[in-house]
């Protein structure tokens, strides 16, 4: 293997430069260099941004599989591959080699043969996070099927909605699945989605939980009927380099699911290499992402990223609270985890309970801590620098999307400084730019405005599964020429990158341009407030004016509201200016989240505007009861 690391801020400069330079010869190199080939391609990319049309390494053939898991085995056959934490800290973790992985994952594709799964079918994934997850996907990878996980929380009329948009063939469930005190059933809820998806011949059961289930008679069928029997010895398919590998569903601004079709080649390409450089990874270091693998970040972070560099990878089946609120903190001492890799939502609720949970753990195996998925606020990442990394790791806050497959903007550790709430720097290969409302490119520093990338990278997705003219629409209409990630960013007198929000969470009051984000950092600063999410609604004479829903930490409980809605509004006004003062504040005792975290603020917008129709499909909310609640208590005048 080739090397690819960057060593120092000179020399992320430089192959910064060179890869913007000449992208083609700088990604011939690195793909030439550090994977395995059948054969090699003939163009490293060819792209039509307005027809929405990329392909990276034409008619190469690859499988990544081969590079994840064989071409390890001579040198790294006995090295841990994955570890398993289950739920309950009293069952007994597994420590999976190379070896073993490889024998698992070629049974596992013997049983999806024998079930009549060929290159190209789509198979649905609806799992816990257990071996088996990684393992069938890997298995699909193989074969050259097509997965598609379906995180396991989701309900049956989601996962139906996702099953007939790929067309599946298979599903992979489990009877059930262990969460924190709960236990969950997982084969009912498939039981209920493929009672409309025409396109399933086969259900195939993993067993967990040992829960009761029920079979359906030539459709049904258990793994470890098949299992035991299964041939260790699997051939490899090979892969052209965009033929379809994965299919990621992610929501849009319509309620219909959209299928991200991520290809071969690129997608290992580039997962690889920015894993590598984004945690500063070596060779015996253990590697853990809490993302659940149903989610991108796990897909690339948890499974393939790692894997690829054979590392060795954390997968955790439960919750950051269970059994207690240092759950988190001691699997990190128990597996003495290098690199900790989690969301901004779950610091914020870990930074709520008491500090000595923490303090009490050692930690000291830590060099590199990351978030994703969010803008981190001020405090939450000072939490997480002192009490996590003890200020000697650096933070990677690193920013990306489904779509883009892997991380584009991010410190490099030890080579970046980093700067609290900035996603700081593009990886190499990678050029964001900045444009205004009139589609004009804004030059220069200190500037604000919606984040585009101008040159395709190796890892975006190619389509929308079934749908290429929505995928045009989305993502390379708004600003032509450009892929438009939705997001706005703000670029500091460096250059440094700082991820403001989704640009559709930008309220006008007054005239004046207000993000929703940083209202909510500045009410996040008072110390009584654990979390708070600010949406407009009409307004009479402002156009639109603000409402926050706020979440008040324990010690607030007990406060005059009055006094603490003073309060905030003062803070909003020293921090941002009196112009982003909240005119409604609502203390509540939950908001509502998706399943990765993120608030829905759609339904907030609803509620704070008095609109209670169609608040949508709310099962995909973590918590669909809270909806109700936050309704019934809105503030009217
Ligand atoms: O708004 C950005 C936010 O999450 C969106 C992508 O969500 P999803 O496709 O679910 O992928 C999440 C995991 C990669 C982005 O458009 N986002 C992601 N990372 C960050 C972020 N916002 C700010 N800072 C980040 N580091």
């Amino acid at each position: 293997m080739g090397s690819y690391s960057i060593s120092s801020l000179p020399d992320y400069f430089k192959q910064y430069r060179k890869s913007i330079k000449n992208p083609k010869k700088f990604w011939n190199r690195i793909a030439t260099e550090n994977f395995e080939w059948y054969q090699h391609w003939n163009k490293v990319v060819e792209f039509d941004m307005e027809e929405a049309k990329i392909t990276w390494f034409k008619n190469a053939k690859l499988n990544i599989t081969k590079n994840c898991i064989d071409r390890h085995l001579a040198t790294r056959g006995n090295k841990t591959a994955i570890i398993w934490e289950p739920n309950d800290p009293k069952e007994k973790s597994q420590h999976i080699t190379y070896n073993e992985l490889h024998g698992r994952v070629c049974k596992m594709a013997n049983v999806l043969t024998d079930l009549g799964i060929q290159k190209g079918d789509r198979v649905c994934i609806y799992l816990p996070m257990i071996p088996e997850l990684a393992i069938t996907m890997l298995a699909c990878a193989k074969m050259g099927a097509v997965h598609s996980v379906i995180f396991a929380g989701f309900s049956a009329s989601a996962v139906a909605s996702r099953v007939n948009d790929c067309g599946a063939k298979l599903i992979i469930t489990s009877d059930g699945s262990y969460r924190g005190n709960k236990v969950l059933e997982l084969k009912p809820i498939v039981d209920e989605a493929v009672e409309k998806c025409s396109s399933v011949e086969k259900v195939l059961v993993v067993k967990r939980t040992g829960g009761k289930i029920t079979l359906k008679k030539n459709r049904d069928v258990i793994l470890d009927d098949y299992y035991p029997k299964a041939s260790k010895d699997f051939v490899t398919k090979i892969m052209d380099a965009e033929d379809p590998f994965f299919i990621l569903y992610t929501s849009g601004s319509t309620g219909r699911p959209k299928g991200m079709l991520h290809t071969c080649a690129g997608y290992m390409v580039y997962v690889a290499y920015t894993f590598k450089n984004i945690f500063n990874y070596e060779e015996n270091d253990i590697f853990w992402c809490s993302a659940d693998i149903g989610w991108i970040t796990g897909h690339s972070y948890t499974l393939y990223g790692p894997l690829l560099n054979g590392a060795t990878t954390v997968m955790y089946e439960g919750t950051p609270t269970h059994p207690a609120p240092d759950r988190f903190w001691k699997i990190i001492e128990k597996h003495k985890i290098n690199q900790f890799y989690t969301a901004p939502t779950a610091i914020r609720a870990l930074a709520k309970e008491n500090y000595e949970w923490v303090k009490k753990r050692n930690l000291s195996s830590l060099k590199v801590i990351g978030s994703v998925g969010e803008p981190i606020n001020d405090e939450a990442w000072h939490w997480y620098n002192d009490h996590v990394g003890k200020r000697k790791c650096p933070i990677v806050d690193t920013w990306w999307q489904t779509e883009t497959g892997g991380i584009l903007i991010s410190p490099i550790p030890f080579v970046t400084p980093t700067k609290p709430t900035y996603a700081t720097l593009p990886l190499p290969g990678i050029q964001p730019v900045l444009m205004d409302e009139k589609r004009n490119e804004i030059m220069g520093n200190q500037a604000e405005g919606n984040l585009c990338i101008r040159f395709p990278w190796p890892s975006i997705a190619r389509t929308i599964w079934g749908d290429h003219q929505r995928y045009k629409e989305t993502y390379f209409t708004a600003f032509p020429g450009k892929y438009f990630t939705g997001d706005g960013a703000l670029r500091d007198e460096v250059g440094y990158y700082r991820i403001t929000g989704r640009v559709d969470d930008v309220v006008i009051v007054s005239g004046h341009n207000l993000g929703t984000a940083p209202i909510e950092d500045s009410i996040n600063l008072h110390p009584a407030i654990a979390e708070s999410a600010v949406v407009g609604y009409p307004h009479d004479v402002k156009g639109n004016a603000l409402y926050g829903f706020v979440i008040l930490k324990e010690m607030g409980e007990s406060r005059d509201k009055k006094n603490l809605e003073k309060e905030i509004n003062q803070v909003i006004a020293e921090t941002i200016g009196p112009i982003a003062k909240l005119d409604k504040i609502q203390f509540v005792p939950g908001l509502p989240k998706t399943r990765s975290g993120k608030i829905m603020r759609r339904i907030l917008r609803k509620i704070a505007s008095g609109d209670f129709d169609n608040f949508g499909d709310t099962s995909t909310l973590l918590n669909p009861e809270i909806v109700e609640e936050i309704k019934n208590a809105r503030i009217e005048n």
